[in-house]
């Protein structure tokens, strides 16, 4: 009630970019007092065995995760747990520094619950973030999400070379990999999501390094049937423990903020006008793999019910950002408390039995 009634209108009345920075700032200061983090965990915290799942050999507290994106170098890996998230991926990483695209490059859209993204992957790069990790402990799994240098000269064959430098870099750190190959804003962001034969080839050379993580792949919403059946068919085949369905849409069509706004913004949809493109995507996933290949749910979730879409579509586990910014940080308690309820409802012992359901 407080963060939406008084600290959303401060926050959305100034540059979006900006408060985002400050965020990560601020949590990294507060991050290193562990009475603070106690304090946000007694009115964050929310647990309920019902919600514990186990899933690529990690053990999940609850389904709710941070998306990609939010804590991109990795400086939140020691505050996010105190909100009751279960997982969170930090990135996404490339091979090289990014300084990212031209500002402006993040805004919001109220009238749709939603975020215009233009970032062009800004972040420190794997070498110093894979320094920064590497004797750290997690509280809770932390997945590494990794993506291609957002360098126009870097392509074909020096693409797969860059995601195999940071594959390499992180085969130790973290519950488990993930390949996005789906960021709208970046050259060839999407190439590997949408060029089947580029997908086998980039798969290929990272089989070849050793990791005792699972890998996993972020996909776009923006493909059609054919393409991700493709992609299904090569994870069988290259060792892919489970896909995450979605990354930002480049879809407009399902706007309600005026056009003449829209337009001037440049990147990927994220948020509310993403749930039902990532629910369908994610139902046709579960429906062309017989459910064989698990999937993290992801896009436009704001509430349990909303949540519980996605699992009973065929979800394990589920990520948000977007909710988080136009809810507040108790989403991941109100989402979590709504599934128990949700869950007993239909009378499942735990949450786990949800998923896949209404497939
Ligand atoms: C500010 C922002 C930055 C993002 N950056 C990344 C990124 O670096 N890598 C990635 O895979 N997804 C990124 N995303 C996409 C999210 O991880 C997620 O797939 C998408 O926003 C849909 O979820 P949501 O509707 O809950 O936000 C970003 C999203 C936002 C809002």
């Amino acid at each position: 009630m407080i963060y939406k009634k008084i600290i959303k209108p401060v926050l959305f009345s100034i540059d979006a970019e900006t408060v985002h920075d400050a965020t990560i700032n601020l949590g990294n200061k507060l991050s290193k007092y562990s009475l603070i983090k106690k304090i946000i965990k007694n009115i964050y915290y929310y647990e309920n065995d019902k919600l514990n799942l186990s899933l690529f050999n990690i053990n999940f507290k609850n389904p709710v995760g941070l998306a990609a994106g939010f804590d991109k170098n990795a400086l939140l890996t020691k505050f996010i747990p105190s909100f009751g998230f279960g997982h969170m991926e930090i990135g996404s990483i490339t091979g090289e520094k990014c300084f990212g695209n031209p500002k402006p490059r993040l805004f919001r859209l109220p009238k749709d619950k939603a975020i215009v993204v233009h970032y062009g992957l800004k972040n420190d790069g794997a070498e110093i973030i894979s320094k920064r990790l590497k004797h750290e402990k997690f509280p809770i799994p932390v997945g590494i999400s990794i993506a291609k240098t957002n360098d126009k000269d870097i392509f074909e064959k020096d693409a797969i070379k860059d995601y195999c430098k940071s594959f390499k870099l992180f085969a130790k750190i973290g519950a488990y990999t993930t390949l996005n190959i789906s960021c709208p804003n970046s050259k060839d962001g999407t190439t590997f999501c949408q060029d089947t034969i580029a997908l086998e080839k980039l798969l290929k050379e990272i089989n070849k390094i050793k990791t005792a993580k699972p890998t996993l792949l972020k996909i776009s919403p923006d493909i059609d049937k054919e393409q991700l059946s493709s992609i299904i068919k090569l994870s069988r085949k290259y060792n892919i423990w489970g896909l995450i369905i979605s990354n930002l849409s480049k879809n407009r069509g399902n706007l309600k903020t005026d056009k003449s706004i829209v337009n001037k913004y440049p990147g990927g949809i994220s948020g509310l006008p993403m749930k039902s493109i990532s629910n369908n995507l994610i139902k046709e996933t579960y429906k062309l793999s017989k459910g064989k290949i698990p999937i993290i749910g992801c896009g436009g979730i704001f509430n349990a019910n909303d949540a519980y879409e996605k699992i009973k579509l065929g979800s394990s586990l589920l990520q948000l950002i977007t909710g988080m910014i136009y809810q507040g940080p108790v989403i991941v308690k109100d989402i979590n408390k709504g599934l128990v309820k949700l869950i007993e409802k239909d009378k499942f012992e735990n949450i786990k039995e949800a998923i896949g359901y209404k497939n």
